[in-house]
């Protein structure tokens, strides 16, 4: 019987998987640094605990898992010691990241995970198997695109910016560790820094015309992996009003990023941030929308998720599951890359449609 070995399992997204996966009849085993909440979900869930830091000596704890799904973030913090042990014990490695940073350390790996016949594959929740599926959905329509561009209009997309219940405090810490502060898109094979904002345009989510501008995310890395595509940006939908707080939160960027400031923001988002409840997870949806151009031509597609929690927790169980059953290659992988373009809706109920096709394309500036 293959073993999984569920690491930040008592965080809000961590919870969330954990459901699910009791909820398919799975008993994998759960772990984090804190040993009362750790004995408390185990107990309550039936499964069984461990407690170790990621600073403890993590190939004895690691060694007999067949998978570790680690949900423990930030993951520029966490995902690299878990990575290192896994290569240690012969372990496969799954997160939950969105983290360009993340994904581009990871893929440095691929060598040593190959030689050690083991699957590192992050990004298995709603960031980025939606958008990494839609990605080689379009390439494999358009095979010679050099562009890409992926949209994101997230949780109440017409507002723009994320409201308190609408995110964990996971995110809101990762987003501030630099993940929202550092921009970066990915030209001729390089990813490449630029301000927070730095391009905008008109994207079409399914209510005609939006306004979208380019935020770091994961795909600069991810899917140009999966499809081969080079020059890829991100874009998220945010009313225009927001344009000069961009550019403000791009000149400070330097003093968000710095220890002081993270130090005094965390506990404001522990007070404040709770993550979304059982309503919104139930309701709640977003557009992922994606282009690819080859010069001649572009194609446009649209995915409507549920809600990137709900997301979360079944594309994770299912991607440890299918990584379990041991038949994803060996190497740093992406989620369409080991499991096709249609993973995500076999594993949600998300709905994808392929749209008109225009030849002119409506950069803003
Ligand atoms: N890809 C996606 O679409 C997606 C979806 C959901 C969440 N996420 C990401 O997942 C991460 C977790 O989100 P969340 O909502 O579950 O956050 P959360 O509620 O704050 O939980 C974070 C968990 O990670 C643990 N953790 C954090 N840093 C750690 C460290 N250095 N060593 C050991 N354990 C550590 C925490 O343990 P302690 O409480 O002991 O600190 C806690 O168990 C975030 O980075 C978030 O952005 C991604």
């Amino acid at each position: 019987m293959e073993r999984l070995l569920i690491y930040g399992s008592y965080g809000y997204t961590g919870r969330l998987i954990v459901r699910e996966a009791v909820s398919r009849g799975e008993s994998p085993a759960i772990a984090g640094r804190d040993g009362k909440q750790v004995s408390e979900q185990a107990h309550e869930n039936d499964l069984e605990g461990r407690t170790f830091s990621l600073e403890a000596d993590m190939a004895s704890h690691l060694a007999e898992f067949d998978a570790v799904l680690n949900c423990a973030g930030p993951f520029v913090e966490t995902a690299e010691p878990l990575v290192e042990a896994c290569l240690e014990t012969g372990t496969d490695y799954l997160d939950i990241t969105g983290e360009f940073r993340v994904f581009d350390r990871i893929r440095r790996q691929d060598d040593r995970a190959r030689e050690k016949g083991i699957t590192l594959l992050p990004g298995v929740g709603f960031d980025v198997v939606a958008s990494d599926c839609l990605a080689a959905f379009l390439s494999e329509r358009l095979p010679s695109a050099d562009e890409l561009a992926i949209g994101v209009a997230g949780m109440d997309s017409r507002r723009g910016i994320p409201a308190p219940g609408d995110v964990s405090r996971g995110t809101a810490k990762t987003l501030f560790s630099g993940s929202a502060t550092t921009n970066v898109i990915r030209k001729s094979g390089s990813l490449v820094r630029v301000p927070i904002g730095f391009r905008s345009r008109k994207i079409d989510f399914g209510d005609g015309p939006e306004h979208a501008v380019t935020i770091p995310l994961g795909d600069v890395v991810t899917a140009a992996q999966t499809t081969g595509i080079e020059n890829v940006e991100v874009y998220a939908a945010m009313p225009s009003w927001t344009d000069p707080a961009m550019s403000a939160l791009g000149s400070a960027a330097w003093l968000l990023e710095s220890r002081p400031v993270q130090t005094l923001a965390e506990p404001a988002i522990d007070a404040l941030i709770h993550g979304p409840g059982e309503s919104t997870l139930e309701t709640g949806e977003t557009v992922v929308w994606g282009e690819v151009r080859n010069g001649e031509r572009t194609v446009r597609g649209r995915i409507r998720t549920p809600n990137p929690y709900a997301l979360t927790a079944k594309s994770a169980v299912e991607a440890a599951r299918r990584v379990l059953e041991g038949t994803v290659p060996s190497g740093a992988q992406t989620p369409a890359n080991a499991f096709g373009s249609e993973f995500v809706l076999e594993c949600s109920d998300s709905e994808r449609e392929l749209l008109e096709s225009p030849a002119v394309v409506d950069v803003e500036s």
